[in-house]
């Protein structure tokens, strides 16, 4: 954890929103925001719910209408095609209409799943999300996407689904674990380098809400990610390869950081940016207490092949890197360029010794 761990409540909810036409929607952070769910459910129209939580009852409060609620688990486990069955089942057995509303309550993996069940019953209810994690209040809550896991690899079957509503309640961050923080501090550092500014000096509500606005607003020019939404995988790139090369040892977050890293060196050393700016990669992902060194499994080696598995049809590597116009997606980076950047950023050895 960090400083910046202020939970103090502030003096109104924040409020942001995703303009998305007639599927536009708010993003409500605040502390006690939760209760607000009755009157988004009024709004909605919605005469049942089905409240789906990972969280105890008490989490998701009362909603209003008559309501079914299901006991969930969070974790990549879960997150499947079965639990989707499994939820769609239920809701059908309750009678629910696609003019009702299936609420998530949970970390990312429970609004990715629940998000995937509302977007297919009945070809589309609404859903709500109150996201309960730091990641999933700045990330996997807002935007639509939506996904769940094959054995042959994460993500690989969703929708594009956007929720009704949003309530990032702060309360829901009390118990979270130190490691829960900075896996969602990974997402909230590459903000700084993606349009956010500086958010170290603002307390945690402000840095969730800016946060999700610079997403609401990169959502809102690219929805299906076709060109400005890929700024949002700053860092993600090696992140993802050192996810894999770990055995997710390191959470997705902790991944970014080290990322984020690496492509403020690789910038700098594709002179797209300076050696001062390179520098503020470091300063930043450090003040979140996130790592900074790469795993001892991460070799030039081991880690380019799982680069170039990204890659479309190009013999170089493709990263989103920081520029003098901001951060753009830059294809054909000779691989050596991006060997030797690995092989200069400190190890995790390294900074223990
Ligand atoms: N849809 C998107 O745009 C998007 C974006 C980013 C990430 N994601 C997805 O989000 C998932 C990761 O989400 P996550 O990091 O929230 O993981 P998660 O849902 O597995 O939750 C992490 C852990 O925190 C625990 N937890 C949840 N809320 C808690 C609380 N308030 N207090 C204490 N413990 C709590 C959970 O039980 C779990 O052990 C991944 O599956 C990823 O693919 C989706
Ligand atoms: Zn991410």
């Amino acid at each position: 954890m960090t400083e910046s761990n202020d939970l103090s409540a502030p003096d109104r909810p924040h409020t942001v929103t995703v303009s998305l036409g007639d599927r536009s929607y708010e993003v409500t952070i605040g502390a006690g925001v939760r209760h607000l769910l009755p009157q988004v459910i009024a709004r909605l129209g919605a005469r049942r719910a089905v409240v789906v939580s990972a969280r105890p009852p008490r989490w998701a409060p009362e909603t209003g209408v008559p309501t079914l609620r299901i006991p969930a688990r969070d974790g990549e486990v879960d997150k499947t095609l079965a639990t989707v069955e499994r939820l769609c089942q239920s809701f059908a057995d309750f009678g629910l209409t696609r003019s009702d509303v299936v609420v998530s309550c949970g970390g990312g993996t429970t609004t990715d799943t629940v998000g995937l069940a509302a977007a297919l019953y009945h070809r589309g209810t609404p859903v709500v999300h109150l996201p309960t994690t730091l990641l999933a209040q700045v990330d996997a809550s807002v935007g639509g996407k939506t996904a769940v896991n094959l054995p042959q690899g994460k993500n690989l079957v969703g929708a594009y689904w956007q929720p009704a509503a949003v309530l990032c309640d702060t309360d829901h961050l009390t118990t979270l674990p130190p490691r829960e923080w900075t896996n969602g501090y990974g997402e909230i550092a590459r903000c700084h380098f993606i349009g956010a500014g500086d958010l170290r000096p603002l307390p945690l509500h402000e840095q969730i809400a800016a946060s999700v606005a610079l997403k609401a607003e990169i959502v809102g020019a690219d929805e299906r990610d076709t060109g400005r939404r890929h700024v949002l995988n700053y860092g993600h790139t090696l992140g993802h390869a050192l996810e894999h090369l770990t055995g997710y040892r390191l959470r997705h977050g902790e991944a970014v950081g080290i990322g984020t890293v690496f492509a403020g060196r690789l910038a700098a050393a594709l002179h797209r940016i300076d050696q001062a700016r390179a520098e503020e990669h470091l300063t930043v992902v450090r003040h979140y207490g996130l790592p900074t060194a790469l795993p001892p499994e991460a070799t030039p080696e081991a880690v380019l092949p799982l680069l170039r598995r990204d890659k479309k049809a190009t013999d170089g590597l493709t990263f989103v890197l920081d520029g003098p116009e901001g951060p753009a997606l830059i294809a054909d980076i000779p691989a050596e360029t991006v060997a030797a950047t690995l092989a200069a950023m400190p190890t995790e050895a390294a900074v223990t010794d």
